[in-house]
């Protein structure tokens, strides 16, 4: 069987280049590509330069880069055997949310959640709010299962492809109550910066996916990527800054530190949280 997996170590182009066969930009983006069995369990995925993307894919700057990763024991049971309690197949069509969640809640959705720890700690603590978690990295979606499994969540879902499809084609407009990017890959290298989720563009997807009064939440330990973040959302006439002073935002209490962030304190890095909301 084959695995997939994505870099974390976004400077590396190279090797994840080698990795995958294809140039960073090369136009056949690559997929995750999944089979399940008759009972609805997940029991292939892959990722592949694919046939199966639609064109625009082939002009899109991807924000991230996949490789060959391995996936734990625990990971690869609970992706064949909880997906079809936690898992939403990739679609190219709008959501049913009621329907998903058997309730009408305020949503929550995460844009790459790793492994997916502090969403599964968030979720257990507001079960009166519904999760759903996007993350191309396999073992992270694996990670994120088993732990929902673990927790006995009923309120969190993952979605295992491109957050950026995903928005566009499966999320409909005034249904996010909070959009929570944490740590999103920084993308370090200038000649890289192109990668970044954070720009116009980014917003011009997500906003309509919003609720009126709806929350953008953003953390970054990488200061040049906060300023990026703020100077995007401020020029943003559709959303405003909740923070009064304009700026950064102290970290709520409902945000746990994540495992990317922790790794950042221990390297002595700061963290800038951002909270915007739609006007
Ligand atoms: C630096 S990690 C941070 C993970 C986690 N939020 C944390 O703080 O520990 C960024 C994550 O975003 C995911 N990612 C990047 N672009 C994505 C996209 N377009 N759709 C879904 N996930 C994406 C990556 O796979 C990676 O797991």
């Amino acid at each position: 069987m084959e695995r997939a997996g994505v870099s974390h170590d976004t400077d590396s182009l190279a090797a994840e280049t080698a990795s995958s066969g294809l140039p960073p930009e090369a136009g056949s983006a690559e997929v995750v590509v999944r089979e399940l069995d008759e009972n609805g369990s997940y029991i292939k995925h892959r990722l592949s330069s694919a046939d199966a993307a639609p064109d625009y894919r082939s002009r899109r700057i991807k924000s991230f880069v996949v490789r060959e990763g391995r996936l734990t024991a625990g990971q690869e049971h609970a992706l064949t055997s909880f997906w079809k309690d936690y898992g939403i197949d990739y679609e190219n069509r709008l959501l049913d949310l009621p329907a998903v969640f058997g309730r009408k809640a305020p949503l929550a959705l995460e844009i790459g959640f790793g492994m997916g720890k502090s969403l599964v700690e968030m979720a257990a603590r507001d079960p009166g709010r519904d999760f759903i978690g996007i993350e191309v990295h396999t073992p992270g979606v694996g990670a994120c299962i088993m732990g929902a499994h673990e927790a006995g969540l009923t309120n969190l879902r993952v979605i295992h492809y491109d957050a950026v499809d995903v928005l566009g084609n499966m999320i409909p407009d005034g249904a996010i109550d909070r959009l929570q990017l944490y740590f999103p890959d920084p993308w370090h290298k200038a000649r890289h910066n192109k990668r970044r989720l954070v720009k116009p563009e980014f917003l011009d997807l997500v906003i309509p996916k919003l609720a009126s009064g709806g929350v953008i939440h953003m953390a970054t330990d990488w200061e040049p990527y906060a300023e990026q973040m703020l100077e995007v959302q401020r020029a943003d006439a559709r959303i405003v800054n909740m923070d009064p002073a304009g700026g950064y935002a102290p970290r709520p209490d409902y945000r746990p530190l994540t495992k990317f962030e922790a790794r950042g304190q221990r390297l002595g890095h700061g963290v800038w949280d951002l909270l915007f909301r739609k006007i």
